[in-house]
């Protein structure tokens, strides 16, 4: 099975290395289960890898302002773990959702243990990541609490245009706001709040993750159009399939040759049609239009860390802006 073209993490801040093992190694402690195979499929993606960005994301966060970036403290890592936690319930979910059969280069949980086992693993993973959000304070677990019901918004409202050929940009915004932006705002909240940080650095971090998290969530979903089944990890081409029209597909519906892909789509469509679907999309200028919507929002997160001291730690937030722009043209490469 090939290798995603980014299996590190998008943030390498020195010692990060370190501090996501320690991560990885209190995942895998605090998903044992009693139960073996509970345990079993609540380690099949920790053990699987993906990029660590939301963990990561708090690190980083939780070191914003020191001078020299040592290892992490222990909140930092356990708050790490929490965001961790419910990205992969929710992925597991959103594996069934979509009716996705690989993730992270492997199957994926419904297709490897079914339907119903990856919907009660996802609870039990989101049931676990309360536990610790409980542990450090009420605050972290109020914010993971309403972060959780803030990815179910977003999820539903991308239920409710499935199909659309009318979903507007306003609406797609929204959905991907909240879920994946608030997740990824929540990240670098928990890393400041638990590092005990200014309440205005605090407020700076949340906004900066806000807006990487919207750039994210539009990379992911071009990625989804160019790239390959090899290069991400998990199917390429699935949003078209299921009725998921993002920002590329929103804007070419609406130029010259948005009459031609509104007669392919608006329904499921067999793979013929999606090529043709993809072909019309990949040749609009709405995809770079789309990239230049994922550099306002690197943009207006780059400004929000103006408000933050000058630190090995806030540089590489400012750099992880740019790697993620850069997966686009490096899956472009091939
Ligand atoms: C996938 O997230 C879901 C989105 C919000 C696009 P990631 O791209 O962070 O997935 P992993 O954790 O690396 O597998
Ligand atoms: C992100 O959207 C899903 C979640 C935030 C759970 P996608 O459906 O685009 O994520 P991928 O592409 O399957 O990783
Ligand atoms: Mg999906
Ligand atoms: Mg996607």
């Amino acid at each position: 099975m090939p290798v995603p073209a980014e299996s590190t993490s998008l943030l390498e801040l020195p010692g990060m290395a370190d501090d996501l093992g320690r991560v990885d190694d209190e995942l895998r402690r605090v998903v044992a289960s009693d139960d073996p195979f509970l345990t079993e499929v609540a380690r099949h993606l920790i053990d699987a890898g993906g990029k660590r960005v939301r963990p990561a994301l708090t690190i980083t966060a939780s070191l914003a302002t020191a001078p020299e970036p040592g290892p992490a403290i222990q909140e930092a890592v356990r708050g790490g773990v929490a965001v961790e936690l419910v990205h992969q319930g929710s992925l597991y979910h959103d594996d069934v959702i979509d009716g996705a059969d690989t993730r992270r280069t492997v199957q994926s949980v419904n297709a490897r243990f079914g339907n119903l086992e990856a919907i009660l693993a996802g609870d039990y993973l989101l049931a676990r990541a309360s536990e610790i959000a409980a542990d450090l304070g009420t605050e972290v677990a109020g914010l993971l609490a309403s972060t959780i019901a803030g990815l179910c918004e977003g999820q539903v409202r991308e239920l409710a245009s499935n199909y659309d050929v009318d979903r507007t940009e306003a609406a797609y915004l929204e959905s991907i706001g909240g879920k994946t932006a608030v997740l990824l705002a929540t990240a670098a909240r928990i890393g400041g709040i638990v590092a005990d940080l200014p309440r205005d650095h605090v407020d700076a971090l949340t906004g900066f993750g806000h807006a990487y998290g919207m750039a994210f969530q539009v990379v992911d979903d071009v990625l989804d159009l160019t790239a390959t089944d090899g290069q991400l990890g998990k199917p390429a081409g699935n949003d078209l399939c299921e009725g998921v029209y993002t920002l590329p597909v929103i804007r070419t519906l609406a130029g010259p040759a948005g009459e031609e892909l509104r007669h392919l789509l608006g329904g499921p469509i067999d793979e013929d049609a999606r090529d043709r679907a993809l072909a019309i999309v990949r040749a609009d200028p709405s995809l770079a239009d789309s990239m230049a919507t994922a550099v306002a929002y690197t943009t207006e997160a780059g400004d929000l860390l103006d408000q933050l001291p000058s630190t090995p730690a806030v540089a590489t937030l400012r750099q992880t802006c740019d790697l993620l722009l850069a997966r686009v043209d490096a899956a472009a490469a091939g």
